[in-house]
């Protein structure tokens, strides 16, 4: 509990104040909490828990609802692919194949050098631009593997700054 009080910010502490226990508008704590330590480790889950009287199951129901949040440590850029139906049609599973061979890791595989992880996610609300994928809090587009190199190429040059 130390560790979670010293690291986490004003920003992330003033959402637990300020919420009501029974509705979502606690969300944003998690993802503030995930942006400072990188993951939603035990210790963190249960601070949250405490500081917002909740459960620590009603804390982790939520966090694996939603495919941004983590519970366990991920590469600098989090790489997450869309195969659901209208991503599929598109070539989703294509994209995250070319994604695995250029990357060398699977699903939920981190890079040795910790630069980037990977996941097959279900939608992420991109089906119009499919096939698509979302890096960390960037959506990238009308994807064809080509496009995608040069998407995760850019990743590779700004990670290694
Ligand atoms: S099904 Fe892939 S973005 Fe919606």
């Amino acid at each position: 509990m130390k560790f979670f009080r010293r690291v986490l910010s004003r920003d992330s502490l003033r959402w637990c104040r300020t919420i009501r226990r029974n509705d979502l508008r606690w969300f944003p704590t998690l993802l503030y909490a995930q942006d400072e330590i990188g993951f939603l480790s035990d210790e963190v889950i249960a601070e949250i828990a405490v500081r917002l009287d909740l459960s620590e199951l009603e804390v982790r129901n939520v966090i694996s609802y939603y495919s941004m949040l983590t519970t366990q440590p991920r590469g600098k850029f989090n790489v997450q692919v869309c195969t659901n139906i209208s991503a599929w049609v598109r070539g989703g599973e294509k994209i995250l194949e070319h994604c695995s061979k250029n990357l060398g890791i699977g699903h939920k595989e981190t890079t040795p050098d910790g630069l980037f992880s990977l996941e097959e996610v279900e939608c992420i609300g991109a089906c119009s631009w499919a096939p698509a994928a979302q890096v960390n809090y960037d959506f990238h587009e009308s994807l064809t593997p080509d496009k995608m190199d040069r998407v995760l190429e850019e990743y590779r040059k700004s990670g290694k700054q």
